[in-house]
């Protein structure tokens, strides 16, 4: 099929990357060295995720994050790898990281992009070794090149991104990404370490029969949410939850489905972080043909008012997505 002729032709991501900048007559090159840097981090973390257990870097680190989570060594490990693969990079000015209470300014005011990342996705996953992955958006600086960074550069709606990814450690390595024209998937060959086209143009079904949402927090949920719930368990739709979101959002993007995190008694605004874990996959389920909402309105039009600040997040099939938004928002 034409996946493996992918990989005999060998359409690796550096190709990918170097022929879509070649549609870009403008193209700097700079977009492309950045997308090759995250990939080079990847690789890194992807080696570290399957070692965890054997060279004592499963578990926890001993720090409680801004998030107020406790952080596991792979958390740590997987933010510098990123941190320092972006740094080193030399095109970004600002990072924005789940794991740092701050914006980390990279002294490198000639770096025309911003990135957000979730360095690694689904922790409580680590140490019993299910899926977890990466997750980043690429902003390009709105403040002149060569000055310091303001807060405008950061806290950029998620409309604004020109780039967003995610990493996905499983049964094999993923590397999806945008850059706007549309989504395409890499898979990781480990004796090469390259990255293999593998599924081109990624689209999501218009609708699905799979539903992600955590049913042990359904005492939080309104009652339009448990009704669209109750709705879904009417169609004998399959629900799949593995709490990595990347691993989730991935199978329904495939498969077809919805991924819901809502308000709840512990989250009021959510659990997931809107600049980068939501826009993110909104910004690719978009590209995809799919959609990502708050419950009120499109998350790619949020404007962020702080670093860390979470949203509710419906994410998927655009069918299942404008359904469980008919529920909830009906008055009951
Ligand atoms: P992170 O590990 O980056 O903090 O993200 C965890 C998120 C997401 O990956 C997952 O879907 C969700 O938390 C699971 O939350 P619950 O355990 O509350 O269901
Ligand atoms: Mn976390
Ligand atoms: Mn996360
Ligand atoms: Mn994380």
């Amino acid at each position: 099929n034409d996946n493996s002729l992918a990989y005999s032709v060998g359409v690796t991501l550096d190709r990918f990357i170097k022929k879509k900048q070649d549609d870009f007559p403008f193209a700097s090159g700079e977009l492309s060295q950045l997308l090759r840097d995250i990939a080079l981090a990847a690789k890194i973390v992807n080696r570290e995720t399957n070692r965890a257990g054997l060279a004592n870097i499963g578990g926890a680190f001993g720090q409680t994050n801004v998030q107020g989570e406790e952080q596991q060594k792979l958390d740590v490990i997987a933010n510098i790898r990123f941190t320092r693969a972006l740094t080193k990079g030399g095109e970004v000015c600002a990072i924005v990281s789940e794991e740092d209470d701050e914006v980390i300014d990279l002294q490198n005011n000639s770096g025309k992009y911003v990135v957000a990342i979730d360095p690694l996705d689904g922790s409580s996953n680590i140490d019993v070794n299910i899926s977890i992955g990466t997750i980043f958006s690429i902003y390009r600086r709105v403040t002149p090149v060569g000055s310091p960074i303001q807060l405008d550069d950061i806290m950029q709606p998620g409309r604004q991104q020109v780039a967003a990814g995610y990493v996905l450690y499983g049964s094999s390595t993923m590397l999806v990404y945008t850059t706007g024209c549309g989504v395409n998937g890499f898979t990781y060959e480990q004796s090469l370490g390259e990255f293999f086209l593998s599924h081109p143009d990624m689209k999501a079904p218009s609708s699905g029969n799979i539903y992600s949402i955590n049913e042990g927090i359904s005492n939080s949920f309104s009652e339009g949410l448990a009704k669209y719930i109750a709705h879904c368990k009417s169609k004998n739709y399959s629900a799949r939850y593995i709490g990595s979101l990347v691993a989730d959002f991935h199978r329904n993007l495939l498969k077809g489905g919805i991924y819901i995190y809502p308000e709840t008694k512990k989250n009021p605004s959510g659990k997931l972080r809107l600049l980068y874990e939501a826009n993110a996959l909104a910004y690719i389920a978009e590209q995809a043909g799919a959609e990502a909402n708050d419950g009120v309105q499109r998350i790619l039009d949020i404007q962020p008012t702080s670093l860390h600040q979470r949203t509710p997040l419906y994410i998927g099939s655009k069918v299942m997505v404008n359904e469980a938004l008919e529920f909830i928002s009906k008055k009951s």
